[in-house]
């Protein structure tokens, strides 16, 4: 697969097959991303990789913590949208929650449906494996897109193997549970989860495509 390919094919998948991605995939797909760019080279990224027995640990943890937060821990550590976010990132955002539950025939006014859908966040939709990525905290918005970089890197390669992935901010609603797990010392402060793993391709969630802004949108070209 070109890179072309693997970006075109790359989508947030959000309904997994319990397959199991080999550990020999992640472990040289996680090596490989390290060619990411970063501004002067500092590589701030660090990456946990939960599956197998971990996972089991991680899910049965996160009934306890989800029992106690259903809408997540009481301290964030970032805000994930601006407060008060404009248009037309604001339209992006309510166009892609409006079709993503429409695909799945789930309507406006069904808030529990939608409500139960969300929360599948909690399980990784399902996938055998996530990612986790923390920063240390002395790092500001350059390093936080030398990180986007690098996870970028990752969904590519794996999607170059067949495994595809959903990035999850979501996970940043849970950060005390997270670090707590993983043992990440305080000077790091998670950024977001992945989930990592063999897409079902029976699922309609995952036949949801987000749409795109028209280039003429965002893209300036000068003498070219
Ligand atoms: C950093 C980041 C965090 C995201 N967090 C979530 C999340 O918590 N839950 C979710 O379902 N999708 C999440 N997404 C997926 C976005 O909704 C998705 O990338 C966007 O709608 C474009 O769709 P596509 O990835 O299928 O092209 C996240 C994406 C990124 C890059």
């Amino acid at each position: 697969m070109d890179v072309s390919e693997a970006v075109a094919r790359r989508i947030s998948v959000r309904a997994f097959l319990e397959r199991p991605v080999p550990g020999e995939i992640i472990h040289r797909v996680i090596a490989e991303a390290a060619r990411a760019p970063s501004g002067g080279n500092l590589q701030p990224w660090h990456i946990d990789i939960v599956a197998g027995e971990a996972m089991a640990r991680f899910r049965a943890m996160m009934k306890d913590v989800l029992a106690e937060h259903p809408r997540g821990e009481p301290e964030r550590e970032y805000s994930v949208y601006p407060p008060d976010l404009t248009p037309p990132y604001s339209d992006r955002r309510f166009d892609v929650g409006e079709t993503m539950y429409a695909t799945m025939g789930i309507v406006r006014e069904d808030k529990k449906a939608r409500g139960a859908w969300f929360r599948r966040n909690a399980d990784f939709f399902g996938a055998p494996m996530a990612l986790f990525c923390t920063v240390d905290r002395q790092m500001g918005p350059p390093q936080w897109s030398d990180l986007g970089m690098y996870l970028q890197t990752v969904m590519l390669l794996l999607q170059a193997e067949g495994v595809s992935t959903c990035a999850q901010e979501y996970w940043s609603a849970y950060p005390r549970a997270v670090g707590k797990f993983l043992g990440t010392p305080p000077e790091r402060m998670l950024f977001t989860g992945i989930a990592i793993g063999y897409a079902d391709p029976d699922h309609p969630a995952n036949t949801h495509r987000a749409h795109r802004a028209a280039l003429a949108d965002f893209a300036t070209f000068h003498g070219v």
